[in-house]
């Protein structure tokens, strides 16, 4: 198959493209930026790169012709109301063109990323289906959109008689990432917490190579119309920062932090981010999630052929990633005691870890070349 992926310079788009590509399929990375046509690096592939704004249905349906398939992974992930406008037209508006544009095109399929959100969380540590939904919960901007981002999907795929199938992959933990997405954040949150503190709740946790892995398996086997929970291990926060701590070589975790308190560290957070112009490196919209099981099985997806490693694999791989971002501050990053597991993840990665020479070759991640923007030291975030 040809597949059209969007959103193949993020996170996931990224494992997405490498998967296909790994499973015989050609890719076409349709991208907002660059030249009108052109390559982009996947690893150690390179694919065929066309530009096409999600707000462009005509030039999205000029992308997309030749394709037989779509995998739509471009989307905003983030918390905080300063971008909860972008956040609803990106993931719904710019959903909804992307479908009609293939549909246009006359391809036969599409798989689009959703998230576990929408299945809502509990109250009690228990694990959620695609059975249930997004409830009178605590509900972020981001979390909203991806709910309306799959009615839209489906009504879009219904009138127009294009198979939709919905992927909804949980926190994804690993790369290839420039941008720090808010799950990685998780991670680089405690590495950058003096205080070592977790929180009460908990997650459930993928690889994101995991995850590009079972996009593919939804394109291949998906049943249209249906969701797919593709998750990992479910943890609570604590467990979540004892393999942190223990791969990255750190003490803790000490004192649960309770729900109140994270708000006002986020509040003070997204003050601090203002003053200074930066993203925040967290939110009151996500800290009031915490004490929340965000738990899911991932059952269903397993009988078409999907899996997900541990968390402490998926953990593993995030750690390897964030050594060698600029989002880790030096003075963070000499102190960290990286265990043997993260070493091991180092061909995943596009320089050498902390204590390795600097002459290392890079390994299959995917290059690219913008900066990386900046990010204030703040010491802790909640989730
Ligand atoms: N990360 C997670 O834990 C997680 C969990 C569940 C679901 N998801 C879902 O997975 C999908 C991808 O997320 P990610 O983690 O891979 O995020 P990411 O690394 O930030 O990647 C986002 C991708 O979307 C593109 N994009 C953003 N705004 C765009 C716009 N206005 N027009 C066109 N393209 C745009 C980005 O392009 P540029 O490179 O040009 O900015 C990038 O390729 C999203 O639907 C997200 O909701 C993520």
């Amino acid at each position: 198959m040809r597949v059209a992926v969007t959103g193949a310079t993020g996170m996931v788009g990224g494992q997405v493209a490498r998967a296909a590509l790994q499973a015989g399929h050609e890719v076409r990375a349709v991208t907002r930026d660059g030249p009108a046509v052109g390559t982009l690096r996947i690893g150690e592939d390179t694919v065929e790169r066309v530009t096409a704004p999600l707000t462009d249905r005509r030039r999205l349906a000029v992308a997309l012709t030749g394709c037989d398939a779509l995998v739509h992974c471009a989307a905003v992930y983030a918390f905080g109301g300063a971008r909860a406008a972008e956040v609803e037209q990106v993931n719904v508006d710019g959903t909804q063109a992307v479908l009609e544009a293939a549909a246009d095109a006359g391809l036969a399929r599409a798989v689009v990323t959703s998230s576990s959100v929408t299945c809502g969380s509990s109250s009690i540590p228990r694990a959620r289906d695609e059975t249930d939904h997004l409830g009178a919960e605590p509900a972020p901007a981001y979390y909203a959109s991806k709910v309306s981002q799959e009615e839209v999907a489906l009504e879009t795929g219904g009138r127009r008689g294009i198979p939709v199938v919905l992927a909804l992959p949980t926190v994804i933990l690993g790369g290839p990432f420039t941008r720090l997405a808010p799950s990685n954040a998780i991670v680089l949150r405690y590495l950058l917490d003096p205080t070592r503190s977790t929180y009460p709740g908990g997650c459930n946790v993928v690889d994101a190579r995991d995850v590009g892995a079972g996009h593919v398996t939804l394109l291949e086997r998906g049943i249209a119309g249906e969701r797919y929970l593709l998750g990992g291990d479910d943890v609570t926060w604590r467990m979540l920062h004892t393999l942190v701590a223990e791969l990255a070589g750190l003490p803790g975790p000490f004192a649960e932090m309770p729900a109140g308190s994270a708000w006002t560290v986020s509040a003070a957070t997204e003050l601090w981010a203002r003053v200074t112009g930066t993203e925040p490196l967290s939110t009151r919209d996500e800290a009031q999630t915490v004490g929340r099981y965000y738990w899911y099985t991932s059952a269903k997806a397993h009988e078409l052929g999907y899996a997900g490693r541990p968390a402490r694999a998926a953990v593993a791989a995030s750690l390897a990633w964030l050594a060698v971002s600029p989002d880790l501050p030096r003075w963070v990053r000499e102190g960290l005691r990286l265990h043997p597991e993260v070493r091991a993840a180092r061909p995943l990665v596009p320089g050498p870890l902390p204590g390795e020479p600097a002459s290392e070759p890079l390994g299959a991640a995917t290059v690219r070349t913008r900066p990386p923007r900046s990010r204030p030291a703040s010491p802790r975030r909640p989730r």
